[in-house]
């Protein structure tokens, strides 16, 4: 049986001080929580102290980000090896910022899961089109050629570890989802994308998390779709009561 997930993207908000105490009411709101596996994704900044603040508790933790490096003459940047001494388990890749921001290509992104999976972490990959691409019915090819490029030598027994996000990137702090049955329809898409390379145990077992927009208001009817198996959250994220009624939505 696949894991249902709601996994909140922080992206660059949070002091530290605000960070601890969202970590804090995230932990005390979150005791009784047996519908999906919780994950956080702070700032670097605020990884050790998320860690140890969650230790007794079911909630993951996840960097937004890692080197596609192993280690060396890399001002500024951190290592999958780092965020593995760290004991968290999770790393996002491929956020549409951070192609669209920072130059990311498929190849790289290929490089940084690499780097994770030789260092025991379990990567939540983002894909996902343009408004313009929807408009052009070309979706299905920008999504299908994105995991070819992401997954390229990454093999059956790696692919394990993943975590796949279709995040829109019109949907992406817009407002406007995906429909449910949007979002149905890719996911579905990109299941059977994965069973053709990797066998159907293997996507029958991925989970494929919905981003864009995604708040109580609309996660119980993304999370009805029969291959949507919960959320990457941004803005609601923020706020833990938000983030806990996403959680609960399934
Ligand atoms: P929003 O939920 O703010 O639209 O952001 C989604 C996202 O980018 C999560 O990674």
């Amino acid at each position: 049986m696949r894991k249902q997930i709601v996994a909140g993207n922080w992206k660059m908000n949070m002091t530290f001080p605000e960070g601890i105490n969202l970590i804090q009411e995230i932990i005390n709101n979150s005791t009784s929580l047996k519908e999906a596996q919780l994950i956080i994704s702070p700032p670097y900044l605020l990884l050790n102290e998320a860690v140890s603040l969650t230790e007794e508790t079911n909630i993951g933790i996840a960097a937004q980000n890692c080197s596609d490096h192993e280690k060396g003459a890399f001002t500024g940047e951190i290592s999958a090896k780092m965020l593995s001494s760290l004991e968290m388990k999770y790393v996002i890749l491929g956020h549409s910022e951070r192609r669209a921001y920072f130059g990311e290509t498929d190849q790289l992104i290929n490089q940084k899961i690499k780097q994770c999976l030789t260092n025991g972490l379990q990567p939540i990959v983002c894909c996902g089109e343009i408004m313009e691409e929807r408009e052009n019915k070309e979706h299905f090819n920008v999504v299908a050629k994105q995991i070819k490029g992401m997954f390229e030598r990454i093999t059956a027994e790696e692919f394990d570890s993943i975590i796949i996000a279709y995040e829109p990137v019109w949907a992406i702090g817009t407002g406007k989802t995906a429909s449910p049955d949007q979002a149905q329809e890719m996911h579905h898409f990109i299941r059977e994308t994965i069973r053709n390379s990797y066998g159907s145990e293997i996507a029958n077992n991925l989970s494929i998390l919905y981003g864009g927009s995604c708040k109580p208001s609309n996660a119980k009817e993304l999370f009805s779709n029969a291959d949507v198996d919960g959320g990457l959250i941004g803005g609601a994220s923020l706020n833990a009561k938000d983030f806990i009624a996403i959680a609960y939505s399934f």
